[in-house]
């Protein structure tokens, strides 16, 4: 059985640098914890910190329900996967996978139970003799993976590890990172800068900014419910589209002024601390804007000018000119409209957010 991982109050500072500020994180046993930030924001510290590979921090961290702050890393009953995993070149697949068993001088008859237990989850029983130049990209990647499994860890670390991979075969081996960590119910804290690795693969997102936890949540809720402007951007793509707007009052409630037009406010997105008269970012994603057709219903602006139009195979990827502000919109299916063009556009405005342009955060 594998166990749950809790980080409280944990503060990790380089000199007068502080790279992780106060990380309060738990992870039921099984789930699947996706660590998400950009370049910089602290994602491998907290892992190696995780690890015990990095020391010297305020707060605690327990795994299994036990407390391992000052254990040393062989003794955290962890395994990890680097971006930049180096097999053992003249070494079989068999071999690598068994290297950690040889080590602590298992048995034979275990190594070899073991390792087939491995190979078979990871689904490299039939090339247990070759060398990894044998190999493609995936089934090393794999390799490494079986080398991090044959202990049985209470939790697996893993830091960029499809980075190294072309597109295909990144898409492949989170297919198969998925499939394993259901066969295996274990509990892993995952490092990418990649927000379609973490939508995929994640239970928990956790969402670093500048070494602080930005949002914590399931992947619907980061990108159906972002608490800030920063996450509401850094989830989705195309980038959800940020706009300047003054709110006010008609009759029928609160509406967003844009240019010199009036965008009507669901109650639910003019809830709270939305008052007339004050500035708000409207955030909307490209999805929930679409071409209107003749007589379409609803909230329809334009005509408003296409300035650019890709087609990508099963939708379109679209920027309209709206109000001076160039807008992305995405639509379903190929269409090859010309640049230029004028066109009017339908508002999913219940699906809009607004936030405070100052702090970024929800109103
Ligand atoms: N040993 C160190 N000494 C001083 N500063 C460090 C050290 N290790 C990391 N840092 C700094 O801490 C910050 C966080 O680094 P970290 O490697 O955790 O980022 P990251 O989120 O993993 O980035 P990337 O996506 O580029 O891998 C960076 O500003 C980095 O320069
Ligand atoms: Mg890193």
């Amino acid at each position: 059985m594998s166990g749950g991982l809790q980080l409280k109050n944990v503060s990790k500072s380089f000199g007068a640098l502080t790279v992780l500020n106060d990380i309060n994180i738990t992870v039921e046993t099984g789930e699947f914890l996706v660590l998400l930030g950009e370049s910089g924001c602290g994602k491998s510290t907290l892992l190696r910190l995780i690890s015990g590979l990095e020391e010297d921090h305020e707060g605690a961290i327990e795994i299994g329900g036990r407390d391992v702050t000052h254990l040393d890393p062989k003794n955290r009953d962890l395994a990890m996967v680097f971006q930049s995993y180096a097999l053992y070149p003249h070494m079989s697949v068999f071999d690598n996978i068994a290297f950690g068993m040889r080590i602590r001088k298992s048995a034979r008859a275990d190594i070899k139970t073991e390792v087939e237990r491995v190979a078979q989850v990871l689904k490299l029983e039939d090339y247990l003799q070759r060398k990894p130049a044998q190999l493609s990209g995936g089934q090393r990647q794999r390799v490494a993976i079986g080398r991090a499994m044959v202990r049985n860890p209470q939790l697996f670390l893993f830091d960029e590890p499809l980075s190294n991979l072309d597109a295909k075969l990144r898409t492949e081996m989170r297919t198969e990172l998925k499939r394993i960590h259901k066969t295996l119910n274990a509990t892993i804290a995952y490092v990418t800068h990649d927000q379609v690795e973490a939508m995929t693969l994640a239970d928990k997102i956790v969402l670093l900014n500048k070494g602080r936890i930005e949002q914590l949540g399931t992947p619907e809720e980061l990108y159906l419910h972002p608490d800030t402007l920063f996450a509401a951007q850094f989830i989705g793509s195309p980038e959800i589209n940020a706009l300047d707007v003054t709110i006010a009052t008609n009759a029928e409630g609160f509406v967003a002024h844009f240019g010199d037009m009036e965008l009507p406010l669901p109650a639910s997105v003019a809830r709270g601390k939305v008052q007339d008269g004050q500035r708000a970012t409207l955030a909307i994603r490209p999805e929930n804007l679409s071409l209107a057709a003749e007589g379409a219903t609803g909230t329809v602006t334009g005509p408003h000018s296409l300035e650019f139009c890709e087609p990508i195979g099963s939708e379109t990827s679209m920027v309209i000119d709206i109000a001076g502000t160039h807008v992305r919109m995405r639509e379903p299916g190929l269409l090859k409209l010309a640049t230029g063009s004028n066109h009017n556009v339908i508002w999913d405005l219940a699906a809009a957010h607004l936030f405070d342009p100052d702090s970024g955060r929800h109103l």
